[in-house]
């Protein structure tokens, strides 16, 4: 067993922590602020090859592996993690979901400009009332011979607004259930898609959250992905990888708030020394990084049991599920450590605290990761 990151993974490393440090921590907190997405930045890490990291370089990609792109997504969230989760959604939902079950028609059409991050792209399966309940969709697409219509409303859509393609997850057939339930590829501008309000989010809040409508929308039979009934599972095969990718979030919000923790411990005074000379300040740190530590083995172990073709189900769940508690866990004590400046926002670490709550929630809730796990435990 060797523990030691390759060559290769240590240049990506280093140049998405590079990336983070003069690209994206310049404006964080007023992009945090305002609301703001990171249009520049996306489009540098698009030039970068960082939008569709695992695709095959002949539709544009990157064609590293998965352990790559957990690294990228470490490095960006310790600084960033609304710029991340664009990265994360845009390379494990949309990328992967085509490249792994679009048509060639599709990778040549669609793919190619998402992977280089000419395009952005969304992933819409939560409605009102389906969010962890995913099979009750009430969005629908009726088939009319070579064209289906889009009818519905969809929630809290990472990319909702400024997406340019977004695949969308409706029920055509009720009678069959699971089984009636669609993909399709749908084009910002079509007629009767409208986008929502944006949300005003306790984190992540320089990402675009928006809720989609769909007014009797005609999608082309062609921008189907796979058979007739596959959207189901097609959404529960892509939520796997994605949630490889918010794990590693999770894990790089948790970093980047232990190194913040670590470094104002060596030069906050009180008691006449440095604050890490006390134990109660040293235990703290010592528990963040075993910690930390721990998550990221998880994080790794998920990503190269999806680079081995093994089945990454539960070890994608078990990494979400530790790495968002740890985030939680470390961002918390992270404010701690720096007192009143951490519920400052210039010191960051109000920040990644607030930005750590999603991860326990999005691409399946904890609790959503404890039926994945359990019924994976309970299969045999
Ligand atoms: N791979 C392949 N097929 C799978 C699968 C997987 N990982 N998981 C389930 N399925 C299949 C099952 O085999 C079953 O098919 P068959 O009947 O043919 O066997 C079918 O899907 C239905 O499965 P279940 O009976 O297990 O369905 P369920 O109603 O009990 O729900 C669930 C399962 C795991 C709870 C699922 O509903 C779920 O994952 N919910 C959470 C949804 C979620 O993660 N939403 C996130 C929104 S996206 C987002 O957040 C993106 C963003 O913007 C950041």
């Amino acid at each position: 067993m060797d523990f030691s990151l390759s060559e290769e993974h240590l240049m990506i490393r280093d140049a998405a922590r590079d990336f983070a440090k003069t690209e994206l921590l310049p404006g964080v907190i007023e992009r945090d602020n305002k609301q703001e997405f990171p249009t520049e930045q996306v489009k540098k890490m698009g030039e970068l090859g960082f939008m569709g990291l695992m695709v095959d370089p002949k539709y544009g990609g990157s064609g590293m592996d998965t352990l790559s792109y957990v690294i990228v997504m470490e490095e960006l969230s310790k600084i960033d993690a609304s710029a991340s989760v664009i990265v994360s959604v845009n390379n494990s939902l949309v990328c992967y979901g085509l490249e792994a079950y679009g048509t060639e028609d599709q990778k040549e059409k669609y793919l190619t400009k998402l992977a280089t991050g000419q395009s952005i792209g969304a992933f819409c399966l939560s409605e009102p009332e389906a969010g962890s309940d995913a099979t009750s969709q009430k969005t629908t697409a009726i088939d009319k011979g070579d064209h289906y219509v889009l009818n519905g409303t969809k929630n809290w859509i990472t990319n909702g607004g400024t997406a340019d393609y977004y695949l969308v997850i409706a029920q055509t057939d009720r009678e069959k259930k699971h089984k009636g339930i669609n993909a399709f590829i749908v084009e910002k501008g079509w007629e009767g898609f409208e986008i929502g309000p944006k949300e005003d989010k306790l984190g992540i809040r320089g990402s675009d959250t928006h809720s989609l409508i769909f007014n009797d929308v005609k999608v082309p039979k062609e921008n189907r992905i796979g058979e007739d009934g596959f959207g189901f599972k097609f959404a529960m095969k892509t939520l796997a990888g994605g949630r490889i990718g918010i794990a590693a979030q999770a894990l790089g919000i948790a970093a980047g708030a232990y190194d913040l923790a670590r470094e104002y411990s060596k030069v906050r005074k009180a008691f006449g020394t440095e604050i890490c000379n006390h134990q109660a300040i040293a235990f703290k740190l010592a528990d963040m990084h075993t910690e930390i530590e721990a998550a990221r083995h998880l994080v790794h172990k998920a990503a190269w049991d999806k680079d081995q073709g093994n089945n990454y189900d539960m070890s994608g769940a078990m990494a979400k599920l530790y790495a968002s508690k740890v985030a939680m866990e470390v961002s918390v004590e992270a404010v701690q450590v720096h007192g009143g400046n951490g519920f400052v926002k210039e010191y960051h670490v109000e920040r990644l605290m607030r930005d750590a709550k999603i991860t326990q929630i999005y691409e399946g809730t904890s609790e959503i990761q404890k039926i994945v796990i359990s019924r994976g435990l309970l299969r045999d």
